[in-house]
């Protein structure tokens, strides 16, 4: 399964990667975040089309990156309320840019409104439509705790170092940005995750991934 969604992503984001300059850093989270948030599913055994879904969702949950100007999406500072605001518009640009590419079916659209919130907040505190709890679908539920997880485990452009206690991050996250339940049942698969990535091994980690791309 992850061959071939796998392959249809490199090849549909090929000219996008290339056209907007996006960095091997985008690749790499989408792909980690894809890895991690099937693994999530797998432990919750989640049915083959669920996770088949998930996987493609979390390929392109930040492809709308590609519409974000670079000055704010690579900007080292602190985003500017009004900078934010764009940049908050990238999950809706996800799912437009997704349905474009895809034959609009009713998989596809459902593909569509996992990666629209995959910004959500389990207390409705996120973005774009502030929806919380179980209004959010289940699998933008996964998609968010894969997304924070690798986002805070990886250096980003405002922060060059690793934040090494990720879990312990996140755990004040529950019942605000994630859901509660699915942290705690994850918990021990994201920690397995972190000390294979903390072994200093991150990338040979990423490398196995995108062999299996
Ligand atoms: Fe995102
Ligand atoms: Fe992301």
């Amino acid at each position: 399964m992850e061959e071939r969604i796998g392959e249809g992503f490199v090849l549909s984001c090929s000219d996008i990667i290339t056209d907007q300059g996006f960095s091997l850093d985008f690749f790499i989270h989408s792909t980690n975040v894809a890895r991690i948030a099937l693994e999530i599913a797998e432990d919750m055994e989640l049915s083959f089309m669920e996770k088949q879904s998930l996987y493609q969702a979390a390929l392109f949950h930040d492809i709308g990156k590609s519409k974000i100007p670079q000055s704010v999406l690579n900007k080292k500072g602190k985003l500017s309320p009004n900078e934010w605001e764009i940049m908050k518009k990238h999950s809706i640009y996800s799912q437009e840019l997704f349905l474009s590419m895809a034959s609009l079916n009713s998989k596809n659209i459902e593909i569509g409104k996992i990666i629209r919130y995959h910004h959500e907040n389990w207390d409705g505190s996120g973005y774009p439509d502030r929806i919380a709890g179980e209004d959010i679908p289940l699998p933008s539920r996964i998609i968010r705790i894969a997304d924070i997880f690798d986002a805070i485990t990886q250096p980003r452009a405002y922060r060059n170092y690793k934040i090494t206690n990720a879990l312990e991050v996140m755990e004040d996250m529950k019942g605000n940005e994630i859901e509660k339940d699915l942290f705690d049942s994850s918990h021990s698969l994201l920690n397995s995750i972190l000390h294979k990535t903390l072994k200093g091994n991150t990338v040979n980690w990423k490398k196995q991934q995108l062999m299996k791309l």
